[in-house]
């Protein structure tokens, strides 16, 4: 009895003194192994005669128990040590002030792009896409303006002369987008509707110029479009765009050598105390030209001009982002200076939609 007594208190010290799962481990297994201590005194028991056996099982059980009891709290107690210190050493700081990220803001005219998708494709409108370096024929030919075409001298273009030796036609740096219109009806043929926004690039500087700035382009090819779906596409984009409930325009009879009839398209507008106020006013602000698509253009990417037919308009698009966010130099949308960019720019999350600021129609 007192041998278990003695045992029983040295497995309390080894107990409670072991510190890690593996010296846990050890003690339990010298005390319950299969020739650990307390399975030695059961053997015992054998050789015990009926009386001993019963004093001395039932004893033994309960201390197998209660080690094994001990044995499970311990373990649970180096477990929570363990976590409380690493509770303790791995904490971080939530209140802390997060790292300062600098991010980047969207470009006006990102951002006015997407605008002008979103609010074309409501309209039925899907984006097209053509080159920046484009051919002779694409930029000029094909939009019935021929070699001698004085056109050609307004645009400033920008040449891309090959070799000396070259016999190659040169190629331009595309003057407007209108050359996406040919590539586009060259490539299905028939009806469409499509808006194709890019850059494009002109010879000329200052404030209201800079040598590569954005056009969207337009086009509608069908069987019975006329002039009145050409206002009235443009009248819904205007409203949408600037967010304003009336707006008015004003068609300017005009010419471009792609377009019979032809037309610039003027906003009303006003500058009250320095600031443009679009749709009122007495002013009128010239946003794009447009007109119906000339039959040598439709014939030339082989349309039947007696069948078809379509209007077609081409917008600056950081006009139309000076106008509507108030930028007063062109020149400073090309300058990649960061305190303008962080004044100007739109934040990532600011996508626009129809949805969620550009106003419904
Ligand atoms: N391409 C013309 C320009 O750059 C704009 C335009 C496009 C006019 C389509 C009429 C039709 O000035």
């Amino acid at each position: 009895m007192n041998e278990i007594s003695e045992l029983r208190k040295r497995y309390l010290v080894l107990i409670n003194s072991a510190d890690t799962d593996s010296a846990l481990e050890d003690v339990r297994i010298k005390a319950l192994g299969k020739k650990g201590e307390i399975a030695l005194k059961m053997r015992e028991l054998g050789k015990m005669n009926m009386e001993q056996r019963q004093a001395q099982g039932p004893v033994l059980n309960a201390l197998k128990e209660e080690i094994n009891n001990l044995i499970k709290t311990q373990k649970d107690n180096i477990e929570g040590q363990l976590l409380d210190s690493r509770v303790a050493s791995e904490w971080m700081d939530i209140s802390c002030s997060t790292r300062l990220s600098g991010g980047g803001s969207v470009h006006p005219v990102t951002q006015v792009t997407e605008e002008v998708i979103a609010i074309f494709s409501s309209l039925g409108f899907k984006v097209a896409d053509g080159p920046q370096v484009e051919s002779d024929y694409y930029n000029f030919d094909a939009l019935n303006i021929p070699p001698e075409h004085p056109a050609r001298q307004e645009f400033d273009t920008f040449y891309i002369s090959g070799d000396e030796d070259d016999q190659t036609p040169s190629n331009v740096l595309r003057t407007h987008t209108s050359p996406v219109q040919i590539r586009h009806m060259q490539q299905v043929n028939g009806p469409c509707r499509i808006i194709a926004p890019g850059r494009v690039f002109r010879s000329d500087y200052d404030q209201t110029h800079t040598p590569m700035f954005h056009q969207v382009e337009g086009l509608a090819i069908d069987t019975d479009i006329s002039m009145a779906n050409l206002k009235w596409v443009l009248e819904e984009f205007c409203r949408a765009f600037f967010e304003v409930e009336t707006v008015q325009l004003r068609f300017r009879s005009s010419h471009f050598p792609f377009t019979e009839p032809s037309a610039e398209v003027d906003i009303r507008c006003s500058w009250v105390d320095n600031q443009l106020k679009i749709g009122e006013g007495n002013d009128w602000m010239e946003i794009l030209g447009s007109g119906m698509v000339h039959p040598k253009v439709l014939e030339a990417v082989g349309l039947d001009s007696d069948k078809y037919q379509g209007f077609a308009f081409g917008v600056g698009i950081d006009r139309i982002a000076m106008l509507k966010y108030g930028i007063p130099d062109l020149r400073s949308f090309f300058d990649s200076d960061l305190r303008w960019l962080r004044h100007f720019g739109f934040s990532g999350n600011d996508y626009p939609a129809l949805h969620s600021g550009l106003s419904k129609f």
